[in-house]
C-alpha cells in the first residue's frame, strides 16, 4: 500500500522545551494509524504540525506527496479533523452546525450533504435541536460527521473517545472502522491501550515527544515476549498449591496475585491439557484457565517505565495487577 502521509523527523520546541523530539513515521492509504501516549507525550503537538496549524521547528511532512505547508490550500480539502475538545456550537441546531461547515468548504448541494451527514451520525431526528442539548456521545457524533462534511480522504482524530462512556466509545470505534473500510485514511491519538489495540492497524507509542516503538499491536506485544501468558484464576486458598504445581511439575516461572496465578508459557494446547489434568488430579477448583498473548499494558511497562503509569490513572489498577505479576 502507498504511503499517503510521510512524517520525517519533526521537532517542535516551545522555547527551551522540546514537545516533539524527532518523530518519523508513514501512514498507508486506508490504514488506521494510532499515536498512543499519556498526557503531555506530544500527541496534539504532532497532530497540529501534520495539520499545518503549528509550524515544525524542523523536519517535514508530506501529504499525498505534497509538503503540507507549501501546498496548504490543496491539502485543506483532503483532510478532516476532529479536535480533542468537542467543538459544536451549543446555541445552534445540529443542522446549522453542519451547514456552516458545508458552506466553509463550498459544498454544492448543502442541504442534501447536511442531511446525509445527520443520517450518518444517527442524528436525523435531532436535526432541529440545539447541539447544546445533546448528550456527550451525540455531540461527539455531530463533531465526527462535521469533520467528514467535505468527504476528505484523510481523517485526523485527536483523542476521539476521551471522556466518553464505554458504550459511546465502542460506537465511535465502529464509526471509525466503517470510515476506514470506505477508504478513508485515519490517524488518531489515544491514551487508551484497548482503543489502540482494537482499532489501529499500526500503533506508534510515544512518550516525552519520542516514538518508543511502532508496529501492529501483535508486533508490539512480541517486544515483550515471544511466549504467551498462562492465566489461572482459582479460589484464594488454592493459589499456593497451583503455584507449587506449576513451578515444580512444569518448571514455570509463576507469579501470584490474590486469586490468580500467571506464568510465561508456550502457546501449546497439549501442555495446557497436562496442566489441567494435574490441577484436577490435585482437586483444585479452577475458576478460569487460559493462555493469552502479552497485552499492550506489558509493552507500555517495558518501554516507558513508571512515569507513564502515573499519567494513566484510569488504567493504573490493571497495570498494577500486571506489575505484581513481576514481569
Ligand atoms: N503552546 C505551547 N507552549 C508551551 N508548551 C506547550 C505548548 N503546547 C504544548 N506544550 C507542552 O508540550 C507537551 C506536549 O503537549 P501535547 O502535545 O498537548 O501533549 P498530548 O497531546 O500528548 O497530551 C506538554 O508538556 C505541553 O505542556
Ligand atoms: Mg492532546
Amino acid at each position: 500500500m502507498e504511503d499517503i502521509i510521510k512524517v520525517n523527523n519533526i521537532i517542535k520546541k516551545f522555547g527551551n522545551f522540546t514537545a516533539v523530539d524527532g518523530i518519523t513515521f508513514s501512514v498507508k492509504k486506508g490504514e488506521i494509524f494510532g499515536i498512543l501516549g499519556p498526557n503531555g507525550a506530544g500527541k496534539t503537538t504532532a497532530i497540529n504540525m501534520i495539520l499545518g496549524i503549528l509550524r515544525v521547528t524542523s523536519g517535514s511532512i508530506l501529504i499525498d506527496g505534497m509538503d503540507n505547508i507549501k501546498h496548504a490550500t490543496e491539502i485543506k480539502n483532503m483532510i478532516g479533523f476532529m479536535t480533542q475538545e468537542t467543538v459544536v456550537d451549543a446555541e445552534l441546531t445540529a443542522y446549522k452546525n453542519l451547514e456552516i461547515f458545508a458552506d466553509l468548504y463550498h459544498i454544492k448541494d448543502v442541504d442534501s450533504r447536511v442531511m446525509e451527514s445527520l443520517r450518518d451520525g444517527g442524528l436525523t431526528d435531532f436535526a432541529n435541536s440545539k447541539a447544546g442539548s445533546f448528550s456527550g456521545g451525540m455531540q461527539r457524533r455531530l463533531n465526527l460527521v462535521k469533520s467528514m462534511i467535505h468527504q476528505p480522504k484523510i481523517l485526523i482524530l485527536d483523542e476521539p473517545t476521551t471522556g466518553l462512556d464505554v458504550q459511546n466509545r465502542v460506537d465511535m470505534w465502529k464509526r471509525i472502522k466503517a470510515l476506514a473500510k470506505n477508504g478513508v485514511t485515519v490517524i488518531l491519538t489515544t491514551q487508551y491501550l484497548e482503543e489502540a489495540d482494537q482499532l489501529c492497524n499500526r500503533i506508534a507509542i510515544i512518550d516525552h515527544g519520542k516514538i518508543k516503538a511502532l508496529g501492529t499491536a501483535s508486533e508490539l506485544k512480541k517486544l515483550v515476549s515471544n511466549e504467551s501468558i498462562l492465566d489461572i484464576v482459582t479460589d484464594e486458598s488454592s493459589v499456593n498449591k497451583v503455584s507449587a504445581i506449576l513451578s515444580k511439575e512444569f518448571k514455570l516461572q509463576v507469579t501470584e496475585n490474590i486469586d490468580r496465578v500467571n506464568a510465561p508459557i508456550k502457546a501449546d494446547i497439549a501442555l495446557l491439557s497436562k496442566i489441567i489434568a494435574s490441577l484436577t488430579k490435585n482437586k483444585i477448583q479452577i475458576i478460569s484457565i487460559g493462555i493469552h498473548l502479552p497485552t499492550l499494558d506489558d509493552v507500555f511497562i517495558k518501554l516507558t517505565g513508571s512515569g507513564l503509569r502515573d499519567a494513566l490513572g484510569e488504567q493504573q489498577s490493571n497495570r498494577a495487577r500486571i506489575m505484581n505479576m513481576g514481569r
